[in-house]
C-alpha cells in the first residue's frame, strides 16, 4: 500500500457539520479522507460535492480503521461521527453509549495504535445540563440530563484521561446549536428524522409541514419563548481549522464552548423566516415540554482569546437565508 501525503480523517464527514468541515479543509488546502457508515450521511454529498476518498465504514470496526490509518498518512482526526437524537438516546441509552462511546474508544485505540494523536472533537453546550446562569462560560458545572449528553461527557472524560496516558492531544468544542448552510448552496442540514427549529420552521414554509409547535408562551424570557444560541455551520467548520492548527502547533488539551454568545427566541426565529421567505408559517403554541431550559445561550470568549475564532455569520437573518437558500435548492421550490 501506498503512502499517501499528509491527510486529515473526517468521521461522519457525510453528515451535516462534518461535511462543511470537510469543505472548508479542502478551502485550505488540506488533503480529506471521510470515514462515515452512511446510516444518515449523504454519498451524493461526498461524491458530487466534496469529491474526497469516503470510506464506507464504522468507527466500531476496528480491522477499518487499522486498514484506514494504514493506507492514509493521518495527522489529525476530526470525529462527528455519532448519534445525535436526544429523544432516542433516552429510549435506547445502549444504542447511544454503545455507538457515541464505546465506537469512539475504538477510534482512539486505534490512533494510539498507529500513533495519530491530535483529535478535535463533536460536544455538546448539552453536557451543562440546567443552565445555573447564563451565559454559559466552560466552567459551568457539567451535569447531563438526557443518555445524548451524557455520552458526550464520557467522551471527554476519556479524552482527558488518553492525553495522561498517550500524550493523545485533544480539542473539544461544546457547540451551541449548529444551523444554517454554506452560503453558496453547496450544502446543508439534511437529517431524517429532522428535530432542530430552524429547518423543520423552513418546512413549513415550504408547504412540506402545516404548522409549527412552539412549546411554551410563557417562559421568563422577553417574549415568553425559548432562547437559543444558533451559530452558523461554517463558522464551527472554521473553528475546526483553528482547533487543528493549534495542535499542530502543540497546543495542549483544551475544551471550548462555541457559540455567538446572543439567545434568539422561538418566536424570532420563526418572525425571521417569515420576513426572508415571504411566505406565511402556521404556529401552534402548546404547552412546556419536560427539560428545555428557557435560555441556553454561551460564552464565546475562552475560544476567541486563545482560539481567535470569530463568528462571521452571528446574525440570525444570514443564518436562515442561508438554510432556506440551501432548502429551496433541495426540495426543487422555485417560487
Ligand atoms: N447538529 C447540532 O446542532 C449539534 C450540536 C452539538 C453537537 N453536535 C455533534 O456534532 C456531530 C455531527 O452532528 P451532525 O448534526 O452533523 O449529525 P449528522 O447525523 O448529520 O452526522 C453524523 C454522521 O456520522 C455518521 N455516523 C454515525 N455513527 C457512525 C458510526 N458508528 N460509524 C461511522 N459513521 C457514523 C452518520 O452516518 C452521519 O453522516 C455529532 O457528534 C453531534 O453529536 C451536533
Amino acid at each position: 500500500m501506498s503512502q499517501a501525503k499528509e491527510t486529515i480523517l473526517v468521521t461522519g464527514g457525510a453528515g451535516y457539520i462534518g461535511s462543511h468541515t470537510v469543505l472548508a479543509l479542502l478551502r485550505a488546502g488540506y488533503d480529506v479522507v471521510i470515514l462515515d457508515n452512511l446510516e444518515y450521511g449523504h454519498r451524493e454529498v461526498v461524491e458530487n460535492v466534496l469529491k474526497v476518498p469516503l470510506i464506507v465504514g464504522d468507527i466500531n470496526h476496528r480491522p477499518t480503521l487499522d486498514q484506514l490509518f494504514a493506507t492514509y498518512k493521518i495527522t489529525a482526526v476530526m470525529h462527528f461521527a455519532a448519534y445525535i437524537a436526544v429523544g432516542e438516546s433516552v429510549k435506547d441509552p445502549a444504542k447511544y453509549y454503545r455507538n457515541n462511546v464505546s465506537g469512539t474508544l475504538t477510534l482512539l485505540e486505534a490512533m494510539v495504535a498507529a500513533n495519530v494523536k491530535q483529535i478535535v472533537f463533536a460536544s455538546t453546550c448539552s453536557i451543562y445540563g440546567m443552565p445555573q446562569q447564563v451565559p454559559m462560560t466552560e466552567e459551568h458545572p457539567i451535569a447531563p440530563i438526557n443518555p445524548y449528553a451524557m455520552t458526550k461527557r464520557m467522551v471527554e472524560q476519556i479524552l482527558s484521561d488518553f492525553d495522561s496516558a498517550y500524550n493523545l492531544r485533544s480539542v473539544v468544542f461544546r457547540f451551541f446549536n449548529a444551523s444554517g448552510a454554506n452560503p453558496e448552496g453547496l450544502i446543508g442540514e439534511d437529517h431524517n428524522p429532522e428535530t432542530h427549529l430552524i429547518p423543520l420552521v423552513l418546512f413549513t414554509a415550504l408547504g412540506k409541514r402545516e404548522s409549527i409547535s412552539i412549546w411554551g408562551t410563557d417562559y421568563p424570557t422577553p417574549d415568553g419563548t425559548c432562547l437559543r444560541d444558533y451559530v452558523h455551520v461554517s463558522d464551527l467548520a472554521n473553528a475546526y481549522l483553528l482547533g487543528l492548527k493549534y495542535l499542530s502547533a502543540d497546543g495542549k488539551s483544551e475544551v471550548f464552548n462555541l457559540g455567538n454568545g446572543n439567545g434568539f427566541s422561538v418566536k424570532q426565529v420563526i418572525e425571521t423566516a417569515a420576513s426572508v421567505t415571504g411566505r406565511e408559517i402556521k404556529v401552534v403554541e402548546c404547552d412546556r415540554r419536560q427539560g428545555d431550559p428557557p435560555i441556553l445561550v454561551g460564552s464565546s470568549e475562552k475560544v476567541r482569546k486563545i482560539l481567535g475564532w470569530y463568528p462571521q455569520y452571528p446574525d440570525i437573518s444570514n443564518i436562515v437565508l442561508h438554510a432556506w437558500q440551501w432548502h429551496q435548492k433541495r426540495h426543487g421550490d422555485n417560487k
